[in-house]
């Protein structure tokens, strides 16, 4: 198999964190200072610590992915971004009370130089939040203009090779595809229009893209999953990705259902239910935001039962998600999953799953591992939806021509394999 051509991944990599004052932003950002420096451990990072077979079992290489995909290296990375609170990174990482002192007493002066730029908001779009630290501009196109100002200014000043951009920010409301959203022409009109349809996160994806920077979507945001973005950046050779990090109890959904399919036992129904006490659960108390986080939480489970295929078994699931803000918890969230199951006959049984996990905590290294494989994507020559990189993600972004792959170890045989392709070597599809 021939190797791509990938330009090396040399000088400074800035990575543009949207959200750069929130909690999963700034354990991302403490996190890499302190693994570059040694003094952490990046658990939970594949590009960090996950090896990659080459060749047939027998042969036994087993490198680190990191050693032999040309990544780029953890001390390259410059981070900035946007956030609609003025306070510096190391102050909103106490305030989000996720890493301890000590921890961040590590970093902290690299964390206090990250001041955020002002952010794109609109109070509509995130009803439960009140910025005060936000763009003013005649029309949302200006505001998208700013925005570009904003990342040529970053990389400029900090001497930057490439940059990549990330969505940590919050949850907006649900916002259906619209006509708006169909065509390039259209959404560019729309935003000089100032349409209702166009919302924050639009305008920073349409920023990057415009400079040729890759778009990660951590959230379950319309944002760059429309037919306009898609061909936008098809035309600006620029890859983008979302949408919805797949963290907690979706990550357990991908797992627990190809495990219920492969072994042809039924299922009568899923309840799934959280809580807990941060900002982002405070604004997913909005039904709004809510509606946007069900959609994506929602999809998963279909998908892969194929109820289509297996009437007897799925075809009448019922499956309920909760959210519930409860301060107490903070970002120590806990998600219920009670899972209705029925065997040999139709006799039922019960799965019960209660996972005490840490939201950010979960959600660190993927930020970490999508930022590094999308800057590789770009200097691969990538474009367009990275379905590679589905494994990172609840609602993983398709075209109309596709259809979603929710299975985690098939998308993990697809996130290995794509790396394989990319430095020439056989893609593995089978266990030999
Ligand atoms: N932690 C997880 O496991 C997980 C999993 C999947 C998705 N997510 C998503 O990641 C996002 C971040 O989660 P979090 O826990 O860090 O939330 P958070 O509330 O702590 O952080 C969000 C940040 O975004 C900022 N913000 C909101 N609108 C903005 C805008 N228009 N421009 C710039 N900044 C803006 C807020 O001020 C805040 O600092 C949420 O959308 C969440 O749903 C998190």
């Amino acid at each position: 198999m021939e190797k791509m051509q990938v330009k090396d991944a040399q000088g400074k990599l800035g990575v543009l964190v949207i959200g750069v004052g929130g909690a999963v932003a700034t354990t991302f950002i403490a996190g890499t200072m302190i693994a570059r420096k040694g003094l952490g451990i990046p658990v939970g990072s594949i590009t960090q610590l996950a090896t990659i077979r080459l060749g047939k079992r027998e042969e036994n290489r087993f490198p680190k992915i990191k050693d032999v995909i040309p990544l780029a290296d953890l001390n390259d990375i410059v981070f900035g971004g946007w956030d609609i609170f003025e306070e510096d990174a190391y102050a909103a990482a106490r305030h989000a009370e996720v890493l301890t002192v000590e921890d961040l007493d590590k970093v902290k002066e690299e964390l206090q130089a990250i001041k955020p730029m002002k952010a794109v908001f609109d109070q509509n779009f995130v009803k439960r939040l009140h910025g005060t630290w936000v763009k003013e501009a005649p029309t949302k196109w200006d505001l998208m203009e700013a925005v570009r100002k904003d990342i040529r200014d970053f990389k400029a000043n900090n001497h930057l090779d490439r940059v990549v951009c990330i969505w940590c920010g919050s949850t907006e409301v649900f916002t259906k595809i619209g006509d708006v959203h169909q065509t390039l022409p259209a959404l560019q009109k729309a935003m000089k229009e100032n349409s209702n349809e166009i919302a924050p996160s639009m305008i920073y994806a349409y920023a990057a893209l415009a400079e040729g920077i890759p778009y990660i979507n951590g959230a379950p945001n319309l944002t760059v999953d429309m037919p306009a973005i898609w061909d936008f950046s098809a035309q600006q050779q620029t890859p983008i990705c979302g949408k919805d990090f797949k963290t907690g109890q979706t990550m357990l959904k991908t797992v627990i259902s190809p495990m219920l399919k492969t072994r042809m036992l039924g299922l009568n129904g899923w309840f799934s239910t959280n809580i807990l006490g941060n900002r982002d659960g405070e604004v997913l108390d909005d039904p709004g935001s809510f509606k946007t986080k069900e959609e994506s939480k929602l999809s998963v489970i279909d998908n892969i039962l194929q109820p289509d295929l297996y009437p007897q078994l799925y075809g009448n699931v019922y499956h309920k998600v909760r959210i519930n803000y409860y301060p107490p918890r903070k970002d120590n969230k806990e998600g219920w999953d009670n899972i209705d199951i029925f065997g040999w006959l139709g006799y039922p049984m019960q799965l019960k799953v209660d996972f005490l996990c840490r939201d950010s905590i979960l959600a660190a290294p993927l930020c970490l591992d999508l930022v590094l494989f999308t800057d590789l994507a770009k200097r691969a020559g990538f474009s367009g939806i990275q379905s590679w990189l589905s494994f990172y993600f609840k609602s993983p972004m398709h075209d109309n021509e596709h259809i979603a792959e929710h299975d985690l170890f098939i998308q993990y045989v697809k996130l290995k394999n794509t790396l394989r392709q990319i430095i020439g070597e056989e893609t593995i599809d089978f266990i030999d």
